[in-house]
């Protein structure tokens, strides 16, 4: 009997097993930026608390700032103890601590890559990391090209002169159209070859997106019924009810189709409408995402079925809030859309004619995520009219967030001498089935980046397949202006309005 089968423990392939990176470093660009604080260090101390990093690994931070390696484990104990999911434990730390290295500089200054490339080659040394570094973009999209300069400059980007293997991981906003995309995709690609690109969409990394797929292909329930015959549509809302906070410099100039319509909302639409791919293989499933990606069709009449909306201000949870225009630095002229819905469909023969309804937006009474798969109605019901009138749509819902979970909704007979019926459900929640609480989406994330697991990522077509469907709207939406909601409403009437002449409402999320 071979060693592998004897001993399933040392199985490669079996994926149970906890997964943990080889030696390596993980290089953050932009270490005091609010991503950096909120969610990539907290998540490398998750990672650490969950003993899902290898023994030899540094975090190695980059930052204008005339900072020593303790200022820096200063900012990132604060950003874990404040931010991280998983308990504090002061002995984890003090094992993660001893690995924080920082590098102060301006991404123009050589001395200071030079200074990072050394600090690099001094790990397989001092940490006994064999060259194996992931380096994270968390700056903004102007700063992406000169810090790849650098990169590339310095070799620091290159396998072959690490030694070891050497990734990059971009954060989105990828462009703000097809064309910036495109040559965003272009740079990175000079420097570093596709397969070492981690391009990050975070609602990927969610475990009920990732169980979609479960959904999907684990179970033999759903097949015969996923497809235009038996879908009447698919509503798809992200909802927040936060506005944008600090980030008018970034959002004005980006509206909620560019921020998460582009990506994480087509993402979804992607997950939920693809082929079942051959393997679990990252390719074989990108390629699937792709094609009905490629199939995904805009509204002729941009004008009609698509709505762009604004908040203004209003009460939110209890709070007065203000309106868009009122948040610091946003142009009191600004015609950015803070909340948008979009009727699209997918042209091939599983999904012709089936409606995909999308909105997203801030400012809405409160957070939820989910994806609802409407079925058509029971082409005959043998009940009397007034027995059955209390019936819609039989429904699958699933709940992205906040309250995880997946539920169904059917009709039933209300206990009683009558057949009057009614809509039920049946609702599975992840806290009440699972004892193991969710990874944050960036732990996953980033534990994948340095095992090398790309299947979570988007790769570059699919980048620009997104803004193949978004740069047509933004462009018939350039001399209007978004209808006002008031904060804390369920975005404009208009998009009430859309639906219903498609004889459709917005689901009660
Ligand atoms: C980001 C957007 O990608 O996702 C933000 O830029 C948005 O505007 C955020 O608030 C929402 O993420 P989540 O995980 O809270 O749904």
């Amino acid at each position: 009997m071979s060693d592998r089968l004897s001993n399933p423990l040392r199985d490669p392939q079996d994926r149970r097993l906890p997964r943990v990176p080889d030696p390596c470093a993980l290089v953050i660009f932009g270490v005091t930026g609010d991503l950096a604080r909120k969610k990539l260090l907290p998540a490398v101390y998750d990672l650490a608390n969950r003993g899902l990093l290898p023994p030899g690994f540094v975090v190695l931070g980059f930052a204008r700032r005339d900072w020593g390696d303790g200022d820096f484990e200063q900012l990132a104990r604060k950003a874990a103890q404040e931010h991280a999911r998983t308990p504090w434990r002061e002995e984890v730390w003090a094992r993660l601590s001893g690995n924080i290295r920082f590098v102060g500089g301006s991404f123009d200054d050589d001395a200071a890559f030079d200074h990072l490339a050394s600090t690099l080659d001094e790990l397989r040394e001092t940490h006994g990391i064999p060259g194996n570094a992931a380096f994270y973009l968390s700056i903004p999209p102007s700063a992406f090209p000169i810090v790849l300069k650098q990169l590339e400059r310095t070799g620091m980007a290159s396998n072959a002169k690490s030694g070891g293997w050497r990734r990059v991981v971009v954060e989105k906003p990828f462009g703000e159209d097809i064309t910036t995309a495109k040559a965003l995709n272009d740079l990175v690609d000079d420097v570093v070859s596709a397969e070492d690109v981690f391009r990050i969409d975070h609602y990927l990394g969610k475990e009920t997106v990732q169980n979609i797929l479960a959904l999907r292909f684990a179970n033999a329930l759903w097949e015969p019924l996923w497809n235009t015959k038996y879908v009447d549509s698919v509503q798809i809302t992200m909802a927040e009810d936060v506005g944008i906070g600090s980030r008018a410099g970034f959002y004005d100039n980006t509206g909620a189709a560019r921020d998460v319509l582009q990506n994480h909302l087509l993402q979804l639409m992607a997950l939920i409408a693809m082929e079942e791919p051959t393997t679990f293989e990252a390719d074989e499933i990108r390629n699937e995402k792709l094609k009905v990606l490629r199939a995904i069709t805009i509204p002729a009449d941009i004008a009609a079925d698509t709505v762009r909306g604004q908040y203004t201000s209003g009460w939110v949870a209890g709070q007065r809030v203000p309106g868009y225009k009122e948040e610091p630095d946003v142009p009191a002229e600004s015609t950015t859309e803070t909340y948008v819905a979009v009727r699209l469909g997918i042209q091939n023969r599983r999904w012709a004619g089936v409606p995909f309804y999308i909105r997203a937006g801030k400012r809405l009474p409160r957070r939820v995520t989910e994806v609802a798969v409407l079925f058509k109605k029971a082409p005959h019901l043998p009940f009397r009219t007034d027995d059955a009138e209390l019936l819609g749509h039989n429904q699958l819902v699933i709940r992205v967030q906040p309250d995880e979970g997946i539920m169904l909704k059917f009709g039933s007979k209300v206990p009683g001498t009558a057949m009057e019926l009614r809509d039920i459900t049946m609702d599975f929640a992840y806290g009440e089935a699972f004892t193991e609480s969710s990874p944050e989406a960036y732990e996953r994330l980033i534990l994948d980046v340095l095992i090398g697991d790309r299947t979570l990522f988007p790769d570059a077509a699919e980048v620009e397949e997104g803004w193949r469907v978004v740069d047509p709207l933004e462009a018939a939406w350039n001399a209007t202006t978004p209808f006002n909601y008031r904060a804390g409403e369920w975005g404009p009437r208009a998009a009430d309005e859309m639906l219903a002449r498609y004889g459709h409402t917005w689901r009660r999320a």
